[in-house]
């Protein structure tokens, strides 16, 4: 089901926006992905928060006050089992000149999809991306090319996720998922600033590994620590806790899913099953 400026549609495909849409011409607009888990949205609080954040930092008004956008994802994902909700809120639809026009009505789109998340024994290579985004990666923006061409990059050498470095060496995240590293027994990953997206799922397993009692450190590390460390892993809606075992083909550690990991990996589990039943 799709909801899209004050009308639900039963599919998806009746949806109808201007080619004049800013977010079709500027990937002038930002979005939100939020797992559902049967039938019940894992912190859509935190989602809309960060939606909140995200249109701020673009100037983009909210396109109906939150309580209404709430209530348009309940609509959505009633009678779903498990299912990611997409939200996405561009400028809206005006003749093309970069400024943007005042009182423009904000396009807002929003729709379900079934999705069966991966199989228990899915782990992920990852190949080095050079990170030449923009320094504005807390904001959720539809303008991905930079993760798009990132992403295919690695596909096409092999791997599953690509993990953004920057020319100094630093490590940020992957293309669509934060990352972590083990060392130590100790738990490290980027700081939630302006160069990294500050995940839903990343503040999530930062909670469990304190509730166990390991310690976290959030900091910039490099390329050089990644493929020494421990242990490597992913977050992310979609991929939520995921083991890393390789690093442009050479293993991290053992080269296997670690202890750590998937103890991290049940904790958020079993956070989801509290969160969400
Ligand atoms: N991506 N970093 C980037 C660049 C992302 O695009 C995402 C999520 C994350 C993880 O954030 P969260 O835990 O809130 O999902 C980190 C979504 C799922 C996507 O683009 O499909």
């Amino acid at each position: 089901m799709l909801y899209l400026n004050g009308e639900y549609f039963d599919r998806i495909e009746d949806g109808r926006v201007s080619v004049e849409d800013r977010g079709f011409q500027f990937g002038d607009g930002v979005y939100e992905v939020v797992r559902v888990y049967g039938g019940k949205p894992f912190r859509l609080a935190q989602h809309l928060k960060r939606l909140e954040g995200s249109l701020d930092g673009l100037r983009i008004p909210l396109p109906e006050p939150v309580s209404k956008i709430e209530e348009v994802c309940r609509r959505l994902i009633a009678g779903t089992s498990n299912a990611s909700l997409y939200l996405q809120v561009t400028r809206g639809a005006a003749p093309r000149v970069h400024t943007f026009p005042k009182d423009l009505r904000p396009t807002f789109v929003a729709y379900v999809r079934a999705i069966q998340g991966y199989p228990d024994d899915k782990v992920f290579r990852l190949a080095v991306v050079r990170d030449e985004r923009w320094n504005r990666c807390n904001l959720k923006t539809v303008a991905l090319l930079a993760n798009v061409l990132a992403r295919q990059a690695a596909v096409d050498a092999g791997a599953d996720e690509g993990l953004f470095v920057r020319e100094d060496g630093t490590v940020t995240e992957g293309t669509s998922s934060n990352a972590f590293l083990v060392s130590g027994g100790r738990v490290v990953t980027h700081p939630a600033n302006h160069r990294i997206l500050d995940g839903v799922t990343r503040l999530a397993v930062l909670q469990v590994a304190r509730d166990a009692g390991l310690p976290v450190d959030e900091r910039p590390f490099t390329l050089q620590e990644a493929r020494a460390a421990d242990e490597f892993f992913m977050t992310g809606t979609v991929t939520e806790v995921m083991p890393a075992v390789q690093i442009d083909g050479r293993p991290v550690g053992r080269g296997t899913a670690g202890p750590v990991t998937l103890r991290l990996r049940d904790a958020f589990r079993e956070l989801v099953r509290r969160e969400c039943t």
